[in-house]
Order: C-alpha cells, then structure tokens, then sequence
C-alpha cells in the first residue's frame, strides 16, 4: 500500500512530524523531491532532530529509506546529515538507499544560486543549496545523475574541480544506488510512505511562479519521482497549519500587516517557533488561506487533510480566517496565477471564536473543545475535504489520529 504525503502551502507545514509519525506502521519512506533546501523536524523524547535530505522514518531502527529519482542530492550534505545521525545513535548503514536517476549537486551550484538569485530584480529568496540550479541542469539535459558516476562519458566534460568532488563521494555512495522503481517493485507488498518537500504552493508548475522551488512538490512527484506508477497510489494526504506561513519571498495574501512586538505576527512566529529549519530565517505568517488550500485540495487530489499547529492559536480570544479574496473590487473564490492579483489580493476575512484553553494533552476528537472542533468543521466543509489527523505539539505523541490513512483489509 502506498500513501503520499504532501504539503499543502508554502512549505513547513509540520510533514516530518506527521511521516515520523505514520511511518510506525510503514516498511518504507522514499523522498520524492527538493533536496537539503528542506527541513523536517521530528521531536521525540524531547530530543529534536532536523532532516534536510534524509527521509524521515530513519529514527526508527527497522525502516528502509529511499532518496527517489526527484530529489537533488549535495554527497557532503548527505553524509554530513548522516554522520550527525551516528552521533546521536541512529544507526542507517543498509537502511538508506538513493535511487540511480536522482541528481547531484555540485558544490559550485550553491555559489551560482546564491549570485543568481541576487542577480534578479525581485528575488527569490532561494536557501542558497544549489536546487535551482541542479534543476535546471537537469531539464537542460547537462545534469550528473547518481548512475552516471561509474560511466566515464558522462563525466569527460566536467571541470577538474567537479570531477575531484565526485572521486571524493563515489565508493561512499556506491553501495547505496539502487533502481528505486524496481526495488519498490519487489517490496510491492510493504507498506511505504511518500513524503513531499516544500508544498503544493512551492511546486515549479502548480505553485506561485516564479516565487517557487524548482522541484515537483505536488502528490503527482510521487508517482513521477518516487518510483511508482500513478495507479499505484493509494491514498493522498495534505498537510496544513491552523494558520499560514511562509520563508522568501513572493505573494502572501493573509500575511499579517503588523509584525511589530506584541504583533499577532510576533506571538504567532514566537509560539510556532517559526524560523526556518535550514536557513534559521524568521518565517512571515498569517491567518489560514482557505482559498489557497481548497485549491491544494483541488490540484493534489487530497483525500485526507492533517492539520498541524491548532495548538498555537490556544490563549486567542478569536482569529480570523480567509475564505476569498478582494480583487479590483471583484469577489474571487479561486486562486490565481498572476502574481499581481495575488499581490492586490484582500482577503475577506470570517471570524472564529478561540477556546482559551490548552489543547496538547488532547488524545481523542472528542477531547478537543467544541470551537476548536467547530474550526476544523468549518475547513473540511469548505475545502470538501476530511480532515484525518490533528497534530497537537510537535512531539510524535501528540498526534489525534481520526482516520488511519493504512486502509485494513
Ligand atoms: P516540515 O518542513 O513540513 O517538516 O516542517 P518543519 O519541520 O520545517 O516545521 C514545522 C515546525 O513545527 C517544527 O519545529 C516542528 O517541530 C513543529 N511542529 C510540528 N507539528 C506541530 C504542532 O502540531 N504544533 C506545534 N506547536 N509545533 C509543531
Ligand atoms: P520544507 O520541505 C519552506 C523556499 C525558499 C524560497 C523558495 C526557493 O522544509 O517544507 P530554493 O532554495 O528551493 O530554490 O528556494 O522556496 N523553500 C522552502 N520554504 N519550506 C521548504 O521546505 C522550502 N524549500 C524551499 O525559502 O522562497
Ligand atoms: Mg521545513
């Protein structure tokens, strides 16, 4: 069985929680996109850990992990991560495979973004590790994919600098390249996860172009990237904050206006943690985008949301929430592509009262306050689409499991 989990805003919605989580019941993770641009965070027994390109399920002793076809992968970055892994007593040798069409990165790609991105009138705000750049080596047909590394044509072309870096990872990655579709063909009766980076608002073709990443952030990665047939996908599931953020730049039609001290913004950044796991960049935050969602709903075939972060709305009296926008004084009920109209975007706004209490001891729907619940309510009504996991607190035990998406037969 095969269940995909995405993002389903701009990225950081809580997906390393909720893999690490469902990825008890799991055989396998594959990582389908992005590279060390992400960040996922698990935290277990009060220790916190941050994976940027290992797929999260490696905290457990048993489970398998595949870096899929999709990804972008730095080798110094990975046995970095790993190696921080071996110091905290997590042992992967065996457990982590990549797949032999995934992409490296260069260490000169990095450089290249970074001045790249400085370069463009309005930029980006890439995470300077070389993704855009390895991307687009690849749809230009120059990229150095992981099967490349033992075929001397494909590297006669490189710089001596490029070609020393890949002397330098070769036998250390060697033992880890696997045809990922076939290994998963051969462990078809395994339960396995496909974990999403960034969101389906960060997607290079259903995100808001040109403030994007460069991968293939949306469900259908899995099947492109991850090394399964589309048919082979069982169940979807999107990832979502009570509220929204955002890291870098680019339209943000709920962004709070004030972030002064004692701001909403500030308390919402300061009780989220919002800073950014890679970069460390304060994340910029507002109300829930209904419109925004739906439409993730919409392009991803959610069928299940899972919604994170409900915890940090806990001491407000009332919030707000998106359900359309304003645009040159016209109603509009979809997302748009222009970015200008997402930047003249006014939300209109539907007010919900808080419940004023703490809500991360809660282990059942039932245990959750009647308005906390009447929120959620209100988002499975508007986005059409049920909401099966409601994560309490960043620990993996916090979780509210409604609806297990491991369907028993
Ligand atoms: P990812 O990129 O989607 O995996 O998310 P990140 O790890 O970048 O950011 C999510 C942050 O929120 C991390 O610091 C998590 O530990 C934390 N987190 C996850 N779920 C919850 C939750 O339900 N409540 C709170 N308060 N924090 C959470
Ligand atoms: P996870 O998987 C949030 C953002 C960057 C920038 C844009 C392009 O942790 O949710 P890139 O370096 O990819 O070319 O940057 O995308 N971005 C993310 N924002 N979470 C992420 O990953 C992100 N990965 C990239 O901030 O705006
Ligand atoms: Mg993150």
């Amino acid at each position: 069985m095969n269940v995909v989990i995405i993002g389903a805003q701009w990225g950081d919605e809580g997906k390393g929680k909720i893999v690490d989580y469902l990825a008890h019941e799991a055989g396998i993770v594959v990582r389908f996109s992005g590279g060390a641009n992400a960040g996922h965070t698990i935290v277990l027994a009060g220790e916190r850990y941050a994976l940027h390109l290992v797929p999260s399920g490696i905290l457990y002793p048993d489970k398998m992990v595949v870096l899929g076809s999709g990804m972008v992968i730095d080798p110094e970055a990975l046995f970095s991560e790993l190696g921080d892994l071996v110091e905290r007593g997590i042992d992967w040798e065996g457990r982590v495979l990549i797949s032999d069409r995934a992409h490296i990165v260069l260490p000169r790609y990095k450089e290249v973004d970074k001045a790249e991105d400085a370069r463009r009138r309005k930029p980006i705000g890439t995470t300077g590790r070389g993704i855009g750049v390895a991307y687009s080596m690849k749809a230009s047909r120059d990229g150095i994919r992981l099967a490349d590394l033992g075929d001397p044509d494909r590297l006669v072309n490189l710089e001596p600098e490029d070609r020393a870096f890949l002397d330098k990872w070769r036998g250390k990655l060697a033992p880890m390249i696997v045809d990922a579709s076939a290994y998963l063909a051969r462990h078809r009766n395994s339960w396995t996860l496909f974990e999403g980076a960034q969101g389906a608002l960060l997607d290079i073709d259903t995100g808001t172009y040109p403030f994007v990443s460069s991968g293939m952030s949306c469900a259908a990665g899995a099947a492109a990237q991850g090394g399964i047939g589309p048919r082979h996908i069982d169940r979807i599931l999107g990832v979502f904050k009570a509220y929204t953020t955002r890291v870098g730049n680019g339209p943000f039609p709920t962004e709070f206006d004030d972030d002064s001290p004692g701001s909403l913004s500030n308390y919402i950044r300061a009780t989220g943690n919002e800073y950014g796991v890679t970069t460390g960049r304060p994340r910029r935050c507002g109300y829930l985008d209904l419109v925004a969602l739906r439409y993730a709903c919409r392009v991803n075939s959610l069928d299940r949301l899972v919604l994170t972060h409900i915890d940090v709305y806990d001491a407000l009296p009332e919030f707000d929430a998106c359900v359309a926008y304003k645009i040159n004084k016209r109603l509009i009920e979809d997302f748009p592509a222009s970015i200008k109209d997402l930047e003249e975007a006014e939300p209109v706004l539907k007010k919900f009262p808080g419940w004023q209490t703490p809500i991360d001891a809660c282990a059942s729907w039932e245990e959750l306050p009647l308005r906390t619940r009447e929120y959620i309510e209100f988002i499975e009504d508007f986005t059409e689409t049920p909401v099966s996991i409601i994560s309490v607190g960043s620990d993996r035990l916090k979780t509210i499991v409604k609806e297990s998406p491991w369907i028993r037969s």
